[in-house]
């Protein structure tokens, strides 16, 4: 078993991109890319991954800037603060951290967005492109998959490829990338969700194993077929006697078991996470160089 290291991986990528910012902007008296994030409300989810995002800006000389209201906010006013920073020229892309409150629809704010800034790729404009195979913002956490993949050098075109949950976020659109006529792209996809029959059964027949169902641990050994590649995109918080803050993250498989029979598999923490936060960059720099229209 080898480990398919997003931690390594998106290092690099956080490392190419520092140099563009350094040769393309810096060096040539042009302000650095911008990006914004807008935090409603103290999901504890939604402000770690803020903080590392804004961490990993400072790290490549971004400019970053969190916009935060309390969880009250009227969706009038969300939407204001979308069509203010629509309108800002100085900031190249931003996000709305999701989820958002109950009484907010975030299909409305999120069509707001104007899609050459929705470098989350979840506007239904980039969506549409993506399916197309047309220049587009991808969404975070698929992006990140198949760079992982790619820069591992795993063969895509022709594999048995099984998507383990069909959130708007990861399932739908990697399953719809990875079926894309591009490379990587060109599998044979299998997307399961909850009316799916013997998930187990289809799973095991994967040469390529996706797992984003939100379950801890809910893969096992006997649902992973010999030699399979896995990637685990599921974060849990587990109460742990081992560390001193007391929890640990778990992601949706049985790692432990798991790993001994695939040929690569993500761990978590340091597998997709990193490369989530690293091609949120991407799209950032792509904005700023007005690669998408
Ligand atoms: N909530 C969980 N993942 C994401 C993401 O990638 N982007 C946004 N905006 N919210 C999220």
């Amino acid at each position: 078993m080898k480990l398919l290291d997003g931690k390594l991986i998106a290092d690099q990528i956080k490392t190419e991109i520092a140099t563009e910012v350094k040769e393309q902007f810096l060096d040539k008296g042009i302000e650095p890319p911008h990006i914004a994030a807008v935090l409603v409300g103290e999901d504890p989810a939604s402000l770690t991954y803020v903080a590392s995002k804004e961490k990993a800006c400072h790290e490549v000389g971004f400019v970053s800037s969190v916009y935060r209201y309390p969880a009250n906010i009227t969706q009038e006013k969300l939407l204001e603060v979308v069509d203010f920073l629509n309108a800002d020229n100085e900031i190249d892309g931003f996000i709305v951290q999701l989820p958002l409150p109950d009484h907010i629809d975030e299909h409305v704010i999120i069509e707001r967005i104007d899609p050459r800034k929705d470098i989350d790729g979840f506007h239904p404009v980039n969506l549409g492109k993506m399916v197309l195979n047309l220049p587009c913002f991808l969404p975070a956490t698929p992006y990140g998959i198949i760079t992982l993949l790619e820069r591992y050098n795993i063969e895509t075109a022709g594999k048995n490829i099984v998507v383990l949950g069909r959130s708007h976020i990861v399932g739908t659109p990697v399953s719809i990338l990875l079926s894309r006529k591009s490379n990587p792209g060109n599998a044979t996809v299998t997307l399961c969700h909850s009316y799916s029959k013997d998930i187990p059964a289809i799973a095991a027949r994967a040469d390529i194993l996706i797992v984003a169902m939100g379950k801890q641990g809910f893969v096992t050994a006997d649902m992973v077929k010999q030699d399979a590649v896995v990637i685990d995109v599921g974060v849990h918080r587990v109460p742990s006697t081992e560390t001193k803050s007391g929890f640990r993250l778990m992601g949706d498989v049985d790692f432990d078991r798991v790993s001994r029979k695939c040929s690569y598999i993500t761990p978590v923490p340091g597998g997709v996470g990193p490369m989530t936060i690293v091609s949120l960059l991407r799209n950032t720099l792509r904005a700023a160089k007005k690669e998408v229209n």
